[in-house]
């Protein structure tokens, strides 16, 4: 596999940043994920524009204009023979002496590597996916893709002992979100709910996608807070993101969701982000 690292292209066991790198220390950087469906990045704008507004976010200056980090992406993708998958780009405010407020001159670390995976005929996206609810025990800029996520590491490894795919987290009795996903829920009366974007979420380009394509097709969305005891009534419950595209919830904590197999407001919108994806 190739990955890149500050500007060189480089077999994966020899791509190495600084053992001072903050990124290492600090958590002090962000992160980006793009899909890649046959050999294409999916809704890459969005994510390249999120990216560069968690670097302003965080203080830290853009190291490539857009057509430069399209170009590492295209060249990851074809020097890795990528079909579907994702690309990773990172970026941390660089290698400095250990010291917590900005360094003078650290120049930024960039990272970015590809990684093999199945999206479309995801088998989990089949049977649907179970999730379990936890806490939401993290700082109060979710909006900023930070790599600063032990969080969501916590909650993701409750969720798989728990023989769960995802977690949903929760703040004030309200979901957030997923640990690496937006959380949708269906009523009863059919009317999508997904929650508003703050601080309190990463604003997903999944999301944003899925709520055009809702508008676009007629269904009823609603963006406001809800409530585990409403997750757990809904008809459907669905979460986005761009390794899980649509991905159906047929379970919460243990307890069978609707009718225990995808619904077809999840399938409905998974088939439709698939068209808009190719
Ligand atoms: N995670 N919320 C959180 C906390 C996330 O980490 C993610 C994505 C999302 C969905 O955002 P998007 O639709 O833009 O992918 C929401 C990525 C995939 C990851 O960490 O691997």
């Amino acid at each position: 596999r190739t990955a890149y690292v500050n500007g060189q292209y480089l077999p994966l066991e020899q791509a190495a940043v600084s053992v001072m790198d903050r990124g290492f220390l600090f958590a002090d950087g962000i992160y980006e994920v793009s899909a890649v469906l046959g050999g294409r990045l999916v809704d890459n704008a969005g994510h390249l524009a999120r990216l560069a507004r968690s670097l302003a976010e965080i203080g830290i200056s853009n190291p490539h204009p857009i057509e430069e980090w399209v170009r590492i992406e295209t060249e990851l993708v074809s020097r890795n023979g990528l079909d579907e998958g994702l690309v990773y780009m990172q970026v941390t405010r660089g290698a400095a002496e250990r010291d917590f407020s900005f360094p003078k001159d650290a120049v930024p670390t960039v990272v970015a590597f590809t990684q093999a995976k199945t999206i479309r005929a995801n088998p989990l996206a089949e049977t649907g996916a179970k999730v379990v609810t936890v806490p939401d025990i993290r700082w109060q800029r979710r909006d900023i893709k930070s790599v600063a996520l032990l969080a969501q590491v916590l909650a993701k490894q409750a969720a798989a002992e728990a023989g769960a795919a995802e977690a949903f987290m929760v703040e004030d009795g309200a979901i957030t979100e997923g640990s690496s996903s937006t959380a949708f829920i269906v009523t009863r009366e059919g009317t999508i709910v997904t929650r508003p974007l703050s601080n309190a979420l990463l604003p997903g380009i999944t999301r944003r996608a899925v709520i055009a394509l809702a508008a676009e097709f007629g269904l009823t969305l609603e963006e406001r807070l809800f409530s585990v005891e409403e997750l757990h009534g809904a008809a459907e419950a669905f979460y986005t993101s761009a390794s899980a595209f649509v991905m159906p919830v047929v379970s919460v904590d243990g307890e069978t969701l609707g009718e225990g197999r995808p619904g077809p407001v999840a399938r409905r919108l998974r088939e439709l982000y698939f068209t808009f994806a190719e």
